[in-house]
């Protein structure tokens, strides 16, 4: 039988009751790491822990990673019932702020849609950035930069003390290439980028590896919402022509988490069907 990849590692995902954070733990756990499945509300990381398939089992732990002390707390937990981290998955995420009105972005997206394919040009206004509330960014930017910022401060403490460490960070390809519709979204996964490039060589000397994943249009709960004009328009400008599958990024996860990208650091990788080629 091949060795797992993940034999005897303790993981923290955060946000991992959905989406890619669940589809990246329980592949974990098949790799034989004890997964760490944080989230908002408990009993969504328990229904994650709850379908872990390995030897290594997991825990269920309650914590809003934008809140600093939130966060202290959770990782004080871990130190205490398990003693170390070896990996930490950045990706407790929003692809929307309190009161953003999801329809009216929608609907704006697609009058811009039909007017490129009318060929007559654009002539609408998104004005997304100028109707923006204070709240909507500084909350954007708090689950996404903040839960990153705190997450990573207390699981450093805890991988320098083994001198071995992988942080993998969600951003996305709004990082790479802008998303009209999500000004604040864009923002707060580029920052992500920026610091993982940073921490990278901070921390390159202590063994512990930082790197991102940008990923594209990928079906989970957060992108379901989005209307079929809109994912039609994705689809003609994504090269393989189809949607990602939350597992197609719990690989890229895996490889970033695991000794395969031993040489991998302050890196992005993008599974995206082709829709950003850089
Ligand atoms: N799905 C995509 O197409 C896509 C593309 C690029 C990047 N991403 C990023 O990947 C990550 C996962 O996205 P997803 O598609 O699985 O979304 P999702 O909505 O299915 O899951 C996100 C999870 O994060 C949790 N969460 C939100 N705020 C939190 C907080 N403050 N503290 C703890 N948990 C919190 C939510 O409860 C939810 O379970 C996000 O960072 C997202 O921005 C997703």
């Amino acid at each position: 039988m091949e060795t797992m990849k993940l034999k005897d590692r303790v993981a923290l995902v955060t946000g991992g009751g959905s989406g890619l954070g669940r589809a990246i733990a329980l592949l974990f756990a098949e790799e034989g790491a004890h997964v760490v499945v944080n989230e908002l509300r408990l009993e969504t990381a328990q229904q994650t822990v709850a379908a872990l398939k390995g030897p290594g089992g997991g825990r269920a732990i309650q914590a809003d990673v934008a809140d600093s002390a939130q966060v202290k707390a959770m990782f004080a937990t871990i130190e205490r019932e398990l003693g170390a981290l070896d990996i930490l998955v950045n990706n407790a995420g929003i692809a929307f702020g309190p009161g953003d009105d999801r329809g009216e972005i929608g609907r704006k997206a697609e009058a811009v849609i039909m007017e490129l394919v009318s060929g007559q040009g654009v002539r609408s206004h998104m004005d997304i950035t100028q109707n923006l509330s204070d709240e909507s960014w500084r909350r954007m930017l708090a689950v996404h930069l903040d839960g990153t910022f705190f997450c990573t401060r207390e699981a450093l403490r805890l991988m320098s003390r083994k001198n071995r460490g992988a942080i993998v960070n969600l951003s996305s390809v709004a990082a790479l290439t802008g998303l009209e519709s999500v000004p604040h979204y864009s923002a707060a996964k580029g920052g992500i980028l920026a610091f993982t490039r940073a921490v990278a060589r901070d921390v390159a000397s202590r063994g512990i590896r930082v790197n991102a994943i940008c990923p594209g249009y990928i079906d989970t709960p957060m992108t379901e919402p989005i209307s079929p004009l809109i994912k039609k328009a994705v689809l003609a400008r994504t090269p393989l022509g189809r949607t990602g599958d939350a597992r197609e990024v719990a690989a890229t996860a895996l490889f970033l988490a695991s000794d395969d990208s031993s040489f991998f650091t302050g890196q992005w990788l993008s599974p995206n069907g082709g829709i950003f080629i850089g």
